[in-house]
Order: C-alpha cells, then structure tokens, then sequence
C-alpha cells in the first residue's frame, strides 16, 4: 500500500465507525503553548480531551505531521524520523478501550492484511498510583494476542504535565521466520500504534488528577505501517522517503546510517520551513538550524565540497505535497542555501581557532566543548576536513 491508500484505508474504516475528520493543525502549535512543536496527533486537541466541546463531535479522526526532536538521536536505524505522519483517532469521552482495541485489531488485520500470528500488546501493568489495565489485557487476550506487561514504557504523556495515560503499544513481528520473544527482549517487534487510556491530568507536584471525561487518543505512524506492509528492511524504503534517498545516493557515497540522517534531517527542514519556520539562535528556528547543520555535517565529514545546490528540485517538491503544504520550492531551498554558507563562514573563521589550540597538543574533551559551545563547531567536522573548509 502507499502512503495515500494506508491513510484512505485508515480514515474510512474510522468514518465508517462514526468519526469525524479533525483538521490538521501546522507543526507550529499557538504562541502560548509551552511545546515547540506539534509532536503528536493529541496535542491540537489538548482543550477538548480536558472536556471542551469539540465542534466535530466526540469520535475524531486525522492525520497530522509532527515532528520529535527527542527522535533525533535515534534517527538513523530502522524506524525513525523527526517528521512523520501520524493517524489518529480520538473518542472524547466517548467509547473506552475496549471498543479501540477491538476496532484497531480489525483494521490491522481486516484492513491491512497483516497477519494476527504476527502481533504482539504491550499494556500498562500498573505502578503505585494507578493499577494494571485489566480491560486492555483482557481484550488482547480474549482477541489472541499475546500481552506483556510493563509500567514507564507504557505510560503515555506529552511533556512532564497535562493529560496523560496508561497505554496499549501494538507491535508487530518484522523479523525472518516465525515471530519469537517480546517487544521488550527483541527489536524486531516493531511498533506501530499506540492505544492511550487518556484519562488523567498531571500537575506540577507530580499529582495525578482524573479528567473531565475519559478519553482514547490513539496514533500511527504512517511511514512506519507502510514499512511492515510493504516487508521494508527501514522507513527509508517508502514512498514519503525514496525522493531523498534517491537523490542523495545519485550524488554521494555515503554508509547506510549517514545516508538516512542527510535523508531525513532535510526532508523534515523542508516541512519546518513550510510551516513558516526560519532559521535562528533560538526556539524552533534553532531546531531548523540543527537539522540542516547536522545534515552538512553528514555531508562534508568525508568531503566538504558537498553542496545542497547539487540536489534537484523533485524531493522537496514531493515532501511538500506530502505534507499537504502549499507554496512554491524556490524560496525554501534559497533559506537551505543561505544557511548553508552561514554555516561555511562560521567553519572558516573557526579553522585559525582550531589550530591555535591544536598548537598546544591533542584536543581534549574540554576543547572540543569549548569549539562546540562557543564556535559551533561540530566535533566531526574538527576531526575531519575543518581545514579543507578554509
Ligand atoms: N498520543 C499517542 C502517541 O503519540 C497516541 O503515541
């Protein structure tokens, strides 16, 4: 299945139950929330899960890009990205978990054709506040699936306060062979979407308190589902990606790893900017300015000659439509190209100041600090072809 069809697939089967479509909000949330960026389906409806009417009614259904930057460490295996599609449906003090479960098994495996052999849950086994989710644990195992039970992995929240939940991870097998162990012993239980028993508000002090209403927030990331469906070895064989990966390999030699950094840093400064988002010092225009300066740095560790202007036009164009943006490529990757000699000028006046201290032996780990903290100077590129910049 394509992107396209695993979000018609998705949005149908939920419409079909008595869902709503939400709109999808920008990956910018308003200017006096404390998140920088939408990081999930759920953030938008932050208000209405805390029991404002929804003007759409009380069973929701999107998708909304976000972007995690606590994601961007792991970028560069299998399955992460900084910019990604998420599915979501929402019951605002509608139905409960059981009904979620129950209809999320069905599309999974009705709708998606994904084998029910090859599933596993994961549930919240209760800590000293709340208890186990028994009507989670009993559903999965009245369906067959096998459960395993764990306390922080399956407590859901969006940031240290506000509404948050035990959770339902639904996993499923994407190694060879048979399906063997758990989702926490063995990394080929590949996640896919998360079931959250949105019902408590955290407070400053740590303090649980019940919501208005009980709620299910549920998310998918489509980039992922298309990899399971599709047998991928990594998210970077789908369709959302290939134009970059395309692009990139065409142009430069690269390992594996280096490639899906370059690959998915740009893509997600294409949607970053396509929200309006410019480079800066602070906020969410540093966030943008890490992810192009960590993209070059991929880029010119091995040589610095490398440059964004080789890249053609047809992956920022497909990201944008994509991510259902508007507007025309050109300016956007004028921003990229200005940041990239920014970025250049600041390596070239760094080139005397990484001599001089090399001047005075070995670097240590407090130089190489110091060069990042102070110059923003990337350690890799000090290592490697700093000089060759100049
Ligand atoms: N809000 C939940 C998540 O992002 C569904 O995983």
């Amino acid at each position: 299945m394509t992107p396209d069809q695993i979000v018609h697939t998705f949005v149908e089967h939920f419409q079909r139950r008595g869902h709503r479509s939400a709109p999808e909000s920008s990956l910018i949330p308003p200017p006096d929330d404390p998140v920088l960026f939408t990081t999930s389906g759920m953030h938008p409806l932050t208000p209405y899960l805390a029991g404002r009417p929804h003007p759409s009614g009380r069973c929701l259904v999107n998708v909304q890009r976000c972007l995690r930057t606590t994601d961007l460490d792991e970028v560069g295996d299998r399955t992460h990205l900084t910019v990604f599609d998420m599915l979501g449906t929402w019951s605002l003090g509608d139905y409960g978990i059981e009904r979620s479960i129950r209809w999320g098994h069905e599309l999974l495996t009705d709708g998606f054709g994904v084998d029910p052999g090859r599933l596993h849950a994961t549930v919240f086994g209760g800590d000293d506040q709340v208890g186990p989710d028994q009507t989670a644990l009993a559903t999965w195992t009245d369906l067959g699936v096998p459960v395993e039970l764990n306390r922080e992995e399956n407590w859901w929240s969006n940031g240290p306060t506000g509404p948050c939940g035990p959770d339902s991870e639904i996993f499923v097998w994407t190694g060879d062979g048979p399906p063997t162990g758990t989702p926490g012993g063995d990394d080929r239980w590949t996640e896919v979407w998360n079931h959250v028993r949105m019902c408590y508000h955290r407070h400053d002090d740590g303090r649980l308190e019940p919501l208005p209403q009980p709620n299910i927030d549920t998310g998918m990331g489509v980039e992922r589902l298309e990899m399971v469906l599709r047998g991928g070895r990594s998210v970077f064989e789908g369709d959302g990606l290939t134009p970059w990966v395309d692009a990139v390999r065409d142009r430069w030699r690269l390992d594996e790893t280096s490639y899906r950094i370059v690959c998915d840093h740009l893509r997600s400064a294409v949607v970053v900017l396509g929200d309006g988002v410019r480079p800066s010092n602070t906020g969410q225009g540093y966030v943008l300015r890490r992810l192009v300066r960590r993209a070059l740095t991929t880029l010119w560790r091995d040589d610095p000659s490398r440059t964004l202007a080789d890249l053609p036009v047809e992956p920022y164009a497909a990201t944008v439509r994509r991510f259902r943006q508007r507007g025309d490529v050109g300016p956007l990757r004028q921003v990229l190209a200005d940041e990239e000699r920014r970025f250049l000028g600041l390596l070239r006046r760094g080139r005397p100041v990484v001599d001089r201290r090399r001047s005075r032996g070995p670097l240590t780990d407090a130089d190489y600090a110091w060069l990042h903290d102070t110059h923003g100077l990337p350690r890799d590129l000090v290592d490697g072809p700093l000089g060759e910049a100049g």
